[in-house]
């Protein structure tokens, strides 16, 4: 990229474009709006209206009608798309994560009852096993290996259950090698043509998802990590690699995650592929933010802005977050 040439001081003062909020918005290079974001919502299959995840302040499980109610509310602040992740009853965990493949499991459900009720708002599912199985990993194990190929299966026939229910995009997140192509194939032979996939395409073994299992309900039962699975978090011309055979395998659009750690891969990403590319503030990032302005020591309403806005001057289409219908109210 050419720059302009920089005349030397005073010819030149950066703070004459500073010096006004007016100024500094009609000379601002990236904006966030309401339509950047995308608000992922916890889901449980109990008869509770609303319970509050811990390790989350400010995030509840929903059931099927609240679950209902935050898709208007996401309708009414302008936020484009809902993503379900679903907290079950333990008991119908299994080492397969059978309940996954449910046509009339509790994501289905909420899939049904959304697009019943506000179908402007899009909405999207997670494919992978972790929320239902009873050993937490995203695929199944068979003595202690994660299967790839076996996993394969079931993660299709996962993604054609939220399909036919209504899920206007499908998000692998399991890592699995070949699942994309695997998924795109079998929609196309449903005829589900215009389902979209959003793969997460650069997905790091992290730390920071820690607080999202208390609220799906797998920390307790993770046994080990994610490492032979998810991304080295030391890599980066990998994470141009997954994303190449994610594209070529049928993803319509792809994902970096976690967020602000890996601002580096989303920017890298988005300007080599210039396809969609969503970014994902998870869990342990927001869980973070909230604790420091819970004790006051960080101003909330900026700090959230400020790292919205971040990742979408890195390059992103849009951010999953979890401060999603507050920053759209803030956002106006
Ligand atoms: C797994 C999945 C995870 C998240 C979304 N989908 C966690 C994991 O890989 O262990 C994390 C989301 C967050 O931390 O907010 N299918």
């Amino acid at each position: 990229m050419s720059h302009a040439p920089v005349a030397p001081y005073p010819a030149l003062r950066f703070r004459r474009l500073r010096q006004a909020d007016w100024i500094r918005r009609l000379v601002r290079e990236t904006v966030l709006t309401p339509a950047d974001l995308v608000w992922p919502i916890v889901i449980h299959d109990g008869e509770e209206a609303r319970i509050p995840v811990t390790s989350m302040p400010g995030v509840d499980r929903l059931n099927v009608v609240e679950a209902v109610k935050a898709a208007m509310e996401a309708r009414d602040l302008g936020i484009p798309l809902v993503a379900l992740f679903p907290n079950i009853d333990s008991a119908r965990k299994d080492a397969f994560g059978s309940e996954a493949l449910n046509p009339s499991g509790l994501v289905p459900t909420v899939v049904r009852a959304i697009k019943d009720a506000v179908p402007e708002v899009g909405v999207m599912c997670d494919v992978a096993l972790d929320c239902y199985t009873d050993h937490g990993h995203d695929g199944v194990l068979v003595d202690g290996v994660i299967r790839n190929d076996e996993s394969l299966e079931r993660l299709v026939e996962q993604s054609l259950a939220q399909a036919r229910a209504g899920a206007d995009i499908v998000a692998p997140s399991d890592m699995m090698d070949g699942r994309v192509g695997v998924i795109r194939q079998a929609l196309e032979a449903e005829g589900f043509k215009d389902t979209m996939i959003l793969s997460y395409a650069a997905k790091y073994a992290s730390a920071f998802y820690g607080p999202y299992r208390e609220a799906v309900g797998s920390s307790k039962a993770l046994q080990g990590d994610k490492k032979t699975y998810q991304m080295d978090l030391g890599n980066s011309e990998e994470a141009l690699r997954e994303v190449a055979a994610d594209l070529a395998e049928g993803a319509d659009m792809v994902m970096v995650k976690p967020g602000m750690p890996y601002l580096d891969i989303v920017q890298r990403v988005s300007s080599t592929f210039r396809v969609p590319t969503f970014v994902y503030q998870v869990s342990g990032e927001y869980a973070m933010m909230r604790a420091a302005m819970q004790n006051g020591w960080l101003e909330e309403e900026r700090a959230i802005l400020e790292t919205l806005s971040a990742f979408k001057r890195a390059g992103a289409a849009g951010v999953l977050t979890y401060f999603a219908p507050q920053a759209a109210r803030l956002l106006g």
